[in-house]
């Protein structure tokens, strides 16, 4: 396949760009070869910069549930720029998709009561934990392996996404004593909670949660284990994180709180929210709310907050996201697991809602050290059979695929045979 174009491109970006590249995965390190440098993107398909097409799976990382460049959000964002791109002001549009968010998400979310918008799922997960420690006056957070919450110092202990693709599991240049507030747990696995509260009685802010874990493999927790996670941190006045950067808004408007029926204190969103333009956020109880600046004493901001272009754009894909669109797209995706299961081999895809993930192995793994990492080599050449045959799946086994609203169930049918025949042939 002809990748003359994008080869280029890498040996220009790696004389200017640490690694080539704005992000570690993209680096195609953990399948080897050259990044693909992509050009456009129109509905469920993305054409490289060699004019190759290929059926978009990765889907800018989740952000685009209903393709390239749905009219409505390109509407959206054409108008907002006709205005101005930036005020660092108050805005109506931070208004309106607050309010739509706040509004649709109670129904199936009560703690939902207040939004504050930033730039990244980065910066709302590392503000979401200052704002439970203000809150609470303790200082541990509980996080799990293999979950993944972005890059800030204190969360890069055992998390998942392009450290487990590098297989490091901690970044250097983070002082050991600011992860030492951070205590690492395996999923699945109620008895290490226990302990762990009882061993830091009344210093416990948050624990911390991917409910829908999609950074380290699909690991699908049992609602028990939510369930018990709710009701330990309630009995010791420590908050409920859902990380729902993923999930949220893509299990279900609701996303994994709602699909669960279980109600965190905080929820931490991005990509779906911003429609394709980088936003964050984090939203929860008014009363925790209290406490973050100008109200209260935790300190959180940023200049280009509340933007108004990615408000417009969040907006507009929001509204897009009705019942016959999570149905839809879910079948999609379940159909793929359904035929990719069927076909009796030794690789399985595991699947919620519009995410999957294909893993080696006879039962999906429930916890980040039940991944079969041996199985990474295989998939490097699966990932090159699906590009060559038009797919792109993500550059690393350990990511999820997102199917997105234009698919159909001939491309998605295509895709599975793609996926199969390539096992069989082996
Ligand atoms: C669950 C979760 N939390 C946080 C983040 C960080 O978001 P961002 O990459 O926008 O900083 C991610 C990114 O993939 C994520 O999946």
């Amino acid at each position: 396949m002809n990748l003359k174009k994008s080869e280029d491109l890498f040996q220009r970006a790696l004389s200017v760009i640490p690694g080539g590249v704005n992000s570690p995965v993209r680096a195609f390190r953990s399948v080897g070869g050259t990044p693909v440098f992509m050009k456009s993107g129109d509905g469920c398909r993305l054409t490289d910069e060699d004019g190759n097409s290929y059926l978009d799976f990765c889907n800018s990382w989740g952000p685009l549930i209903s393709g390239h460049r749905h009219p409505d959000i390109i509407k959206a964002i054409q108008n907002q720029s006709e205005l101005a791109l930036s005020f660092g002001t108050p805005c109506e549009n931070e208004v309106l998709l607050a309010e739509y968010i706040i509004e649709n998400l109670k129904k199936s979310v009560p703690s939902a009561e207040k939004i504050r918008f930033v730039n990244s799922g980065t910066e709302a997960v590392m503000s979401a934990l200052r704002l439970a420690r203000g809150f609470t006056g303790k200082n541990k957070i509980i996080k799990f392996d293999g979950c993944y919450h972005g890059h800030s110092d204190s969360l890069l202990v055992k998390a998942g996404s392009g450290l487990a693709t590098l297989g490091t599991p901690d970044s250097a240049g983070v002082p050991a004593s600011y992860s030492q507030e951070t205590i690492v747990l395996p999923l699945n696995d109620p008895s290490s909670l226990e302990k762990a509260f009882e061993e830091n009685r009344n210093n416990i802010a948050a624990v911390i949660i991917e409910p829908v874990p999609a950074n380290n493999g699909l690991l699908i927790q049992s609602r028990d284990f939510l369930q018990f996670l709710r009701d330990l941190t309630l009995k010791h006045q420590s908050l409920l994180i859902f990380d729902e950067v993923i999930s949220g808004f893509r299990i279900g408007f609701g996303g994994a709180a709602a699909h669960y029926g279980i109600t965190p204190d905080l929820m931490t969103y991005g990509k779906i929210i911003g429609g394709g333009m980088p936003v964050g956020g984090f939203a929860g109880r008014s009363e925790i709310f209290q406490q973050l600046a100008p109200d209260g004493p935790v300190y959180q901001a940023g200049t280009l907050s509340g933007n108004p272009v990615a408000m417009s754009a969040g907006l507009a894909q929001l509204k897009l996201l009705t019942e016959a669109h999570y149905s839809q797209t879910s079948a999609l995706a379940a159909r793929i697991a359904d035929k990719i299961n069927g076909a009796n081999l030794e690789w399985k895809a595991a699947q919620i809602a519009s995410i999957f993930w294909l893993y080696k192995g006879k039962e999906a793994p429930l916890r980040a050290n039940q991944i079969n990492r041996d199985a990474m080599t295989e998939y490097a050449a699966l990932f090159r059979h699906c590009m060559e045959n038009g797919y792109y799946i993500a550059p690393s086994g350990y990511e999820v695929g997102f199917v997105s609203s234009p698919m159909t169930e001939k491309d998605v049918d295509g895709f599975s045979e793609c996926v199969i025949s390539f096992f069989q042939s082996r």
